[in-house]
């Protein structure tokens, strides 16, 4: 069913306004240009070239409804809000080694040969600024291609000297982290405002990581932040604090690709038909950098930590305590060079149903991690660059909306995320139509009865 819309007047939201056109170039600054990074570049640029479909891609290939199902109104979902065309998107990045997107998309070995020969011309072109690197932070890269500076300010301040003359070539900027994943890192004083963080700056204050380093320097510059990896960023107040004050929305953490993108979908399936689950053993071997990079237990304890939360919300345990009290939920993330970046992941889920009795669900998911990945961080990019042009979007800081890509994503203090994928894709969807003016749709259907 459609419903009309509430009004805000009661809400402290800015009212709502028009969507700004998106006129000119996005300039797209991406951090890490590895496996993730190089596959959606080269698939933009695949695209551009009709050489391929962006697959995977709910901006590009999805579509909404409008109205009520009888009115066969569903247009595609770029021609609905005005989102960049691809066409209009300009690439630049940082990274510790000095590989083009070219090289570097090579030494992925994600895309075949041929097709990365095809777009070799557009791809050697994008070369990596020096980036903002500290191996404590990853203790498995030995960067090579880094910036100096005597304070973590210093480094603040040279990565907004290359965003500001990015500036001058296009008309919008969006930042994404597609960097390795760091390691675990606890919110302590230093990310409480704007500024304590200013002063851990100055003071080289161990809490920074390189990634705030990025995202300080994007939001001051009033740039939109994805996070695409499972790091702390921009998931502390004093960024959130500098997100609303800039105008420059955030999303995070970690792109929801594969083993958590399906525990999102069967989960909910479980719980909405009252099947209980008393174990949940999750393993993963892959072979690209990433791999080695989470074969650092400091890193994997990141990635872990974000990989964890999605089945204790879905479940809701404290509600259902028959059914999921005790779930012995486990992740293993194997670093298995042959295999390069066709992840594999099993599932065994243990279940069970009437009267206690048990069951047990396999699932093997042979996938390609950055095939997954890729669609994601452009859409993410597409979006934050909507939600930079929407007045009531800009200011909130947090794009909770955004949640559909996410592994664990960032919410308001003291609200739990919601990880349900289907949840996720109706609130995408409702937010879409509520910042075009369209009627939001609840699935009632009486209507169609009366
Ligand atoms: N591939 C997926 O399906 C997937 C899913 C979820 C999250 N992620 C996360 O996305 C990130 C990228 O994954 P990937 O497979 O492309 O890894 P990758 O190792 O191929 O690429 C990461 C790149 O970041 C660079 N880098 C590291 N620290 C940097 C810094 N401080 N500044 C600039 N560059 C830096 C590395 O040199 C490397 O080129 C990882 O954190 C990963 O955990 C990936």
């Amino acid at each position: 069913m459609a419903t009309k819309k509430k009004s805000a007047s009661k809400s402290k939201r800015p009212a709502a306004g028009k969507v700004e056109l998106a006129k000119g170039k996005l300039g797209v600054m991406v951090v890490g240009l590895g496996a993730v990074a190089t596959t959606m570049i080269a698939g933009v640029e695949a695209v551009r070239q009709g050489l391929a479909k962006p697959v995977g891609s709910l901006t590009q290939m999805g579509t909404i409804r409008l109205g009520k199902r009888t009115d066969n109104k569903s247009p595609l979902i770029k021609n609905f809000v005005p989102l960049a065309d691809l066409n209009d998107i300009v690439f630049t990045g940082w990274d510790i080694f000095k590989d083009n997107v070219y090289e570097s998309a090579v030494h992925a070995a994600v895309l075949d040969k041929e097709t990365l020969a095809k777009l070799k011309p557009a791809l050697e072109k994008i070369k990596p600024m020096p980036a903002v690197f500290d191996q404590y932070y990853v203790k498995r890269l030995n960067g090579t291609h880094v910036k100096k500076g005597k304070t973590k300010r210093d480094l603040a301040n040279q990565v907004i000297a290359d965003i500001q003359a990015f500036k001058k070539k296009v008309d919008r900027v969006v930042m994404i982290w597609c960097g390795s994943t760091e390691i675990f890192l606890l919110p302590t004083e230093v990310h409480q405002s704007i500024k304590a963080f200013e002063k851990g700056l100055d003071n080289n204050d161990i809490g920074i990581a390189p990634s705030q380093i990025y995202a300080y320097a994007a939001l001051s510059e009033g740039v939109p932040f994805a996070n695409g990896a499972p790091n702390l960023t921009v998931d502390v107040p004093a960024m959130i604090e500098l997100s609303k004050k800039n105008a420059a929305p955030i999303c995070g953490k970690d792109f929801k690709t594969g083993q958590t993108f399906m525990k999102t979908v069967l989960a909910p399936a479980f719980k909405a038909r009252m099947i209980g689950v008393s174990g949940w053993f999750s393993t993963n071997i892959l072979g690209n950098r990433d791999g080695e990079v989470l074969d650092d237990p400091e890193s994997f304890k990141t990635k872990e930590e974000s990989k964890l939360g999605s089945l204790e919300y879905i479940f809701q345990p404290e509600l259902y305590p028959d059914l999921y009290k005790d779930i012995y939920h486990k992740i293993r993330i194997n670093y298995y060079p042959p295999r390069g970046d066709d992840k594999e992941a099993w599932d065994n889920i243990d279940i069970f149903g009437w009267l206690g009795y048990p069951m047990q669900i396999k699932v093997n998911f042979l996938c390609r991690d950055s095939i997954l990945a890729a669609p994601i961080a452009l859409d993410l990019v597409l979006f934050l660059d909507l939600a930079k042009r929407t007045p009531e979007l800009r200011s909130i800081g947090i794009q909770e909306w955004l949640s559909f890509y996410l592994k664990s994503p960032q919410t308001r203090e003291g609200l739990y995320p919601e990880h349900d994928l289907f949840i996720q894709s109706m609130k995408l969807k409702n937010t879409l139509r509520h910042i075009m003016g369209a009627d939001l749709i609840t699935h009632l259907g009486l209507e169609y009865y009366d």
